[in-house]
Formats: C-alpha cells, structure tokens, sequence
C-alpha cells in the first residue's frame, strides 16, 4: 500500500532544497512551523509537524520533526499523507533514513477486507542527500510489510481466524523464509501430553493447535513462546458481554512470536530461534473444562483450574514445558495474559517479568526501537497464593485482585527452570489499540514487541 522511492538532493542537506515556486526559504533541520508560517506557505493542512504545500512537482510535505523520532514523525506523515507526495526530511545517516521510511511503512492505518476502499495507496519520494540515494531499504520494507500481516491477523475477528486457520496462516506467512513449520493437531498434542493446550480447547468445536516455528541460523538459541486464544470468552466461567469485546485479539502473543521469528529470518541472523504458537478457542459447552477440574501440564505437573478465564497461562504452561526442555539459551513468552496488566501499567506499556539476562535484554532491546515496556517484580507471596490441595497449583487464587499481572508470571515461573534466562511479556495493554493512533501505532492491532525481539535476536547474534 505505501511505496517508496528515494531522489537525490541536489545539495549535501536535503534541507537546502528551495520550492522558490512555493515560496519560502531552505527549511532548517530543526524547523518546526508554527501555525501562521504554513498558513503563510499556503499549507493546505496543518499540524504540529506537518504542513502539505504545493510545490514545482505537485505537493510537497514540509516538516520538522518538532521533537518527534524520525520513526514516529515518518509515521505521522504517513497518516497525513493523502495523496502521492514528495517528502523532504532531516536524514543525515543511512540509519536515521532507515528509520524514517520504517515510520512511513508502519504509520498507516491496516488493510481490512470487511471494508471497501478503506485505503489510497500513497507514494513517497523521499528527498534524501546525494549519498544516500542508494541506500537499500527492501529489508525495512520487508520487516514492515510482516508486521502490517501481522496486526491484519489480529485484527481478524473470531469467525475469520480459529486454531487451525491461524496455524495454516503461520505456515503461508513462511513461506519462501528458512523456517521449519510443524503443525500438532488434537491428536499430536494428546501423544505429547501437552494437557494445558488441549483442556482450554476442549470446549471448542474448533480444536487447539499447536505451531513450532524453526529458524536454524547458528549460534545461540532463542525460544519463543506465544499465547494463541483465537477467542476468550472466559469458558465456563463466562466473562462479562463487555469484558468480552475485544477478546479476538487474545492471540496476538503467538502473532507477535510468529511475526519475530519472520524478521529474524528475512534478515538471516546468525542466532538459532524456536517459536511455539499456542492455540486454542476458549468457549464454554457441554465439553469444556470446569472450574476445579485438575489438568496435567506437559512437564508433568497438575494444575487445579479455578477458573477458566485464566486460560492463557495453561497454553503457554506447555509451550514453555517444550521450550524448556530444549535448553535454550534464552526463553521469552509474549501473551495477553491479564486484565491486571492495564490496570497496573495502562494501554501503552508493556510489563516485564523473569529471571536472568532475558528481563534486561528485553528491556535494552525495547528501548533501542522505542518500544514501550516496564520492568515489574516477581513477589514470591504471589506464588505462595496460588498453592492447592489437590494439585502442583492452582491457576488463580480466588478472590485475589491483588497484583494479577504478577501472580499470572508467577504461576508461568513453575514452567521454566530457575536458572534460565526467562521474560514474561504481558502485552495485554498494548496489544490492541481502541483510541487515536499514536507514534507508528495504528488503530487495532499494534504488532508491538515484534521489533523489539527481532532487536534482541540481533544484540543476542553478535
Ligand atoms: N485474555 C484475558 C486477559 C485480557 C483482559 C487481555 C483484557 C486483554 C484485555 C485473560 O485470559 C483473562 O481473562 N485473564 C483474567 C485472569 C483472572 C481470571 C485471574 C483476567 O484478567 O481477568
Ligand atoms: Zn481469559
Ligand atoms: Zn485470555
């Protein structure tokens, strides 16, 4: 939908550029318009940091990051943008132009086929210094056209995307990359006791599925692992009609894995990465799983299911069973994991929960990319609360409200040996987003933490 095509300029600065046809003077780098100049220029829009004037070739933005990081000032000008447009910005280095054309490539709304002519396709010439101009950017390109995929997946709704559909999207997704995809149907899943993924699907007519995703590229090794619930409805302890809306992104988890272990391979990093996709539909019925029902995990302890609505950790319980017993060198699960996560953390941030390097790799990798995620501790009394009589534990502890976020990594810890390097990525905040797109997040679907990790494969590369 958005291309892009670089021109020289004829001066060392794209900056020094004159539109004297549009009538204004060499914009500086740090130019940021205020409202009466681009009136003055004949702005035919305005905002904090973008005006479209005419210029010799049509029209032509003219912008001043106005603070903004390239990478969000791209992705502002790409919602401003509603015509094929020329685009002159302060990009001295091959990295900040890297950065900017990412914004443009992540800053627009994502397709959906539930509606017509949602979208104008938009072309940018970007004016950049002499030396840049070949600047080879069909990576970037790549990475966002994967992620722009991936935010279409979550915003799938449930009557669209159901465990198999999305275990055969991962695959297509694959295609033509240096990835091994293996689906495990019900059956599969039976043979390899992975008892959490088949009990949160059992209410379902749409049966779970797990995918292993497999990217051999050398050297270290990194597992992933996904929370895939196609749709949350809480089963047999049945959430509330308005707790419910939203629910079909309660996989973007195993999206997100999916989405890194693709970016990771399109760049052919040397790391070698394992994603697990845990999927299931959580639906209450004759066959779903009830509230104190004992189950038994993949790594052979038995869970006492107090409630079915906290679903999420009893899939991932297996994929990190799985993932541990491959010892890898870092393992790094990204779910939706708790209501708690929102309440504790808003829409934006991400929290972060584990032991070892993982926690602060996670951290450094989301802030070199500007992603936004915080660092919350793992309580042991939080553990403690989630003992039973009956089982190795219990999913919840009922009538807790207190520190959910937690006490969901927590209950996940008894998964992952103690001395692995482990992150807990509870993205329930950020994973979808209801209100105006901010920095390269759109409406819906915001594909968040899917750079981050591809970051970290590539600091855990070198
Ligand atoms: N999928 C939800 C968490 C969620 C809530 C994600 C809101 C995004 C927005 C999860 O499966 C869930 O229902 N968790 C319960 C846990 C509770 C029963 C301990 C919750 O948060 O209420
Ligand atoms: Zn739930
Ligand atoms: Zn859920």
């Amino acid at each position: 939908m958005t291309s892009i095509s670089l021109a020289a300029s004829p001066s060392k600065s794209a900056f020094a550029l004159r539109y004297s046809d549009a009538g204004f003077d060499p914009v500086a780098a740090d130019f940021a318009p205020s409202k009466d100049a681009l009136t003055a220029y004949g702005a035919k829009t305005t905002s904090a940091t973008v005006a479209r004037v005419p210029g010799p070739k049509g029209n032509v933005l003219v912008v001043g990051s106005n603070g903004l990081s390239l990478r969000d000032f791209g992705a502002v000008v790409r919602r401003e943008a509603l015509t094929d447009v020329s685009l002159v910005a302060a990009v001295e280095t091959e990295a900040q132009l890297l950065q900017l054309l990412e914004g443009l490539l992540l800053g627009g709304k994502t397709p959906t086929r539930f509606k017509k002519a949602t979208l104008d396709p938009v072309s940018f010439e970007v004016v950049v210094p002499a030396n840049l101009v070949t600047t080879d950017f069909s990576r970037t390109e790549k990475i966002a056209g994967q992620i722009v995929a991936i935010r279409e997946l979550i915003n799938l709704p449930a009557n669209e995307l159901w465990p198999d559909k999305l275990a055969q999207e991962a695959k297509s997704l694959a295609t033509g990359l240096p990835i091994d995809v293996e689906v495990w149907d019900e059956n599969r899943l039976e043979a390899e006791r992975c008892g959490g993924i088949l009990s949160v699907g059992k209410g379902s007519v749409r049966p779970p599925r797990l995918v292993k995703l497999s990217y051999h590229g050398g050297g270290k090794h990194i597992a992933l692992v996904g929370k895939g619930i196609t749709f949350d409805t809480g089963g047999l302890s049945l959430k509330p009609a308005e707790g419910m809306v939203g629910m079909k992104y309660d996989m973007a988890g195993s999206a997100t894995v999916l989405g890194a272990i693709l970016g990771i391979a399109t760049l052919g990093l040397k790391v070698n990465v394992t994603a697990y996709m845990c999927l299931a539909e959580n639906m209450p019925s004759g066959s779903a799983t009830r509230p104190g029902d004992v189950i038994t995990i993949r790594n052979g302890k038995t869970v006492e299911v107090l409630n079915t609505d906290a679903e999420g950790r009893l899939v991932l319980a297996d994929g990190l069973s799985l993932a541990q017993e491959t010892n890898p060198d870092h393992i790094i699960d990204v779910a939706t994991l708790t209501g708690a996560a929102r309440i504790a953390l808003g829409d934006r941030y991400a929290g972060v929960m584990g032991h070892g390097d993982a926690v602060k790799l996670t951290l450094e990798s989301a802030s070199a990319v500007d992603e936004l995620l915080w660092e919350m501790p793992l309580p042991p009394e939080l553990r403690t609360i989630l003992d039973s009589e009956i089982a190795d534990l219990a999913n919840v502890k009922i009538g807790n409200r207190a520190g959910g976020m937690m006490v969901g990594a927590q209950f996940l810890a008894d998964f992952v040996n103690k001395e692995t390097s482990w992150a807990h990525l509870d993205i329930a905040g950020p994973a979808n987003n209801d209100a105006a797109p901010y920095g390269v997040i759109p409406k819906g679907a915001s594909g968040i933490m899917i750079r981050s990790l591809i970051e970290l494969a590539q600091r855990v590369a070198q």
